[in-house]
């Protein structure tokens, strides 16, 4: 049976990657080869490196040539993932075989972004999307509308995937956003967090958006229960016109006494979600016909990762990359560099893309792995990263693979300075981009004074995008969907649940009536004697 008519079973029947003759290639490889690889002799050998290893996909030139990767570790890992099935694992993914296989469900955010007919469900999915699309012109229109009455905030209440993916999207792309509105987004349960929001807000002049998949989690619930609060006794009216939802749990967001509801479904991941009606303030902010062409930026990669064979395929060469840094070089992180202060949250959002999906220690039958999987992923904006700790990345003991991400023309909005100053200063950003990734690469040998030696052969990666638009935002998204897609499918892991955040909230339940009444003391016996101090100290 091939992988298409029964996708599910491609996904249970990969080889696991260390078993596979591809790894012991790439274990070989990497003591002949690998660990004494100079990236400044590799370009010195071989003048066409830049060209051989740099690709292009839909909005996004991806340069993997100043990676510690010659011609063969490409192969080999080509190789590897044929062997693990990556491949068809990703054709069982699109075509919604159940590959989130602890929660028995399929994973259709590709769907979501689909034409009319071009995936599962897509009846179901553009009724949504239309739905939502004209609720966000209409509230386009109210932030346009007679001074008196007229909108002028939109507050998300969300966290996680609910929150990080809107978030990112509307900063990335505020040189687009309407103008007259201001889009705030609480997320922790932490009060001062909406606080802070509510402070700046009137009840006549806002729409807040639930967002929550679950409808459950508590940070979300709580806030949005405080907002509703809020609103009443500020004298708010119709609430129905000031709070809507964006769950898959259209129930409860009914009993919360919202009456007008997003839907979406459970095939769509909280950290993969920000194309269905959680991407809801993305619409508002940017309008129907730009949240559409973020969509098809989207479309464009998956149609790249779908199609072009694996030494080809940014997103899978990206994936398989990863795996050598983490497995044969042992590079515990990735620094994620976006030269663009409205990439901003992005590694916060790549951080729970990505660890999210792949930070487990067992495989999808539950077996555990002897081998390490998600990198810790983390980064800030440069240039403001380079005076904070690129010290360590040029002259620390670890080696840290840096993504770096150029855009060609800067998305700065002119009206605040003047077009040359928006032009001259983009220019020295991508000085500054390309000098670190040069430095790093480089180094700078110094005998005589230690503490001015750069060793250099520190690798990164140069991700370009011509511009930051809807269409190469949902672009960049969906490669490191894909990218996080392929390292997950080869480790052989889920990476679609997300069990590791349980524990937590369960142990929070317990202890949360024990810092409401004066009961700790008694109830503290069953707890370890350090927790226990701490409530103590903390007059429970
Ligand atoms: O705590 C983990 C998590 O389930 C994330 O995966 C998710 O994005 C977030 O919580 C928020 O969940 P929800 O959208 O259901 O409120």
């Amino acid at each position: 049976m091939t992988a298409r008519a029964d996708p599910g079973k491609a996904v249970l029947a990969a080889t696991r990657c260390d078993r596979t003759a591809a790894w012991a290639a790439l274990a070989g490889h990497f003591q002949a080869h690998g660990r004494a690889f100079d990236l400044r002799e590799a370009f010195a050998r071989d003048p066409g490196r830049f060209e051989s290893m740099s690709l292009e996909a839909p909005e996004v030139f991806a340069d993997l040539s100043k990676n510690l990767v010659d011609a063969a570790t490409l192969r080999f890992l080509a190789d590897l993932a044929r062997e693990c099935g990556v491949e068809a694992q990703r054709d069982a993914m699109l075509a919604g075989a159940p590959v989130n296989n602890t929660e028995h469900r399929a994973v259709l955010h590709t769907a979501l972004r689909a034409p009319r007919g071009g995936a599962p469900f897509g009846a179901e999915v553009h009724s949504v999307l239309d739905e939502m699309l004209a609720f966000a012109e209409t509230v386009r229109e109210r932030a346009d509308g007679a001074a008196s009455g007229r909108l002028r905030h939109v507050v998300n209440i969300g966290i996680g995937g609910s929150d990080l993916g809107p978030q990112m999207a509307v900063r990335a792309l505020a040189d687009v956003a309407h103008p007259g509105l201001s889009f705030h987004f609480v997320a922790n349960v932490d009060g001062a967090d909406l606080a802070s929001v509510l402070a700046r807000v009137t009840p006549p002049e806002t729409l807040f958006i639930v967002a929550s998949k679950t409808f459950t989690t508590q940070e979300t619930m709580t806030n949005a229960e405080s907002a509703r609060a809020w609103f009443v006794a500020q004298g708010g009216t119709r609430i129905e016109d000031h709070f809507v939802a964006a769950t898959s749990n259209v129930e409860a967001a009914a009993r919360f006494g919202i009456t007008r509801t997003f839907g979406f479904w459970d095939w769509v991941g909280g950290r993969y979600s920000l194309w269905s009606a959680i991407g809801l303030p993305i619409a508002i902010a940017i309008g129907a016909d730009r949240f559409r062409e973020l969509l098809a930026g989207a479309r464009a990669m998956d149609e790249h990762f779908a199609h072009a064979p694996v030494e080809r395929n940014v997103p899978m060469l990206l994936g398989l990359v990863d795996v050598w840094y983490r497995n044969f070089h042992g590079f515990t992180s990735r620094c994620i560099a976006p030269y663009a202060q409205a990439l901003q949250r992005l590694p916060a959002y790549l951080q729970q893309l990505e660890m999210e999906s792949n930070g487990k220690r067992v495989d999808r039958s539950g077996a555990p792995l002897p081998f390490a999987t998600s990198p810790v992923v983390w980064g800030e904006p440069g240039t403001n990263a380079q005076h904070a700790y690129f010290q360590m990345l040029h002259q620390g003991s670890d080696t840290v693979p840096v993504e770096f991400i150029l855009l060609g023309r800067s998305s700065a909005v002119a009206s605040g300075i003047s077009a040359e100053a928006v032009e001259r200063q983009h220019r020295m950003l991508l000085a500054n981009g390309l000098a670190q990734s040069q430095a790093l690469m480089q180094g700078r040998a110094s005998t005589d004074e230690p503490h001015r030696d750069f060793p250099g052969n520190r690798p990164s990666t140069t991700l370009l995008l011509a511009s930051l638009t809807p269409r190469s935002l949902g672009a960049l998204l969906a490669l490191y969907e894909h990218r996080v897609f392929t390292s997950g499918a080869v480790w052989g892991i889920d990476s679609f649940d997300q069990w590791g955040v349980e524990l937590g909230k369960t142990l929070g339940a317990r202890l949360l009536p024990l810092l409401q009444s004066a009961s700790a003391g008694v109830a503290s016996a069953d707890l370890d004697a350090s927790t226990a101090g701490l409530l103590r100290r903390l007059g429970a």
